[in-house]
């Protein structure tokens, strides 16, 4: 039985973390399914579709991952695509309580939808979109935690 999972997120910009948790998630899934979310609470820095072709790009590399946008519940979405497994990364001790939160919430709107979380590798543990955008905005050095695509989108956008 092929199984699809969805790697979730809001991907403002997509960073080397990322990238290790969907890598490790490619091969762990026949198929992976990048949901970008239009978070628009959160008000992100790059517009959805920037966000969905910088994650296209940055993936490219692994043929079994493909990358959606979506503006709903994340339990909807999963349906839709015919998802039946969430991939989570986990940082560190203090990611879990909020992910386990969200896991019960999901798995209580969905219960044949499983959420798995995938370890981040420890070099990306202290990483997160906001504070590569904060580095950048302040003119200091992202290439440590970016793909160099994402660097450049970055400079550009503070360029404005
Ligand atoms: N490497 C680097 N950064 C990581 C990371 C990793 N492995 N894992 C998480 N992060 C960062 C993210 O970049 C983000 O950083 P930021 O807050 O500085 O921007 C932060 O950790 C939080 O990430 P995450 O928890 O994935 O939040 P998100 O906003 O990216 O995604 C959704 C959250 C989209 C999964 C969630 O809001 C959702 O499901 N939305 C849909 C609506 C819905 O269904 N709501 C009900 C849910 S119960």
């Amino acid at each position: 039985m092929d199984i699809t999972a969805i790697y979730p997120g809001t991907f403002d910009p997509v960073t080397l973390g990322h990238i290790d948790v969907a890598g490790r998630a490619a091969k762990m899934f026949d198929q992976l399914i990048i949901g970008v979310a239009a978070s628009p609470g959160k008000q992100p820095h790059f517009d959805l579709n920037h966000r969905c072709d910088m994650v296209g790009e940055v993936l490219s590399e692994f043929s079994n991952v493909r990358v959606e946008t979506f503006t709903g519940l994340l339990v909807d979405f999963a349906k839709q695509q015919n998802a039946s497994v969430i991939v989570r990364g986990l940082r560190a001790v203090s990611d879990f309580e909020y992910e386990v939160q969200l896991a019960n919430l999901n798995r209580q709107m969905e219960p044949d939808v499983e959420t798995v979380f995938v370890a981040a590798a420890s070099q990306y543990t202290f990483v997160s979109s906001s504070i590569v955008r904060e580095i950048a905005a302040l003119g200091g050095d992202v290439s440590k935690f970016v793909d160099p695509l994402v660097e450049s989108a970055l400079k550009e956008r503070n360029r404005k």
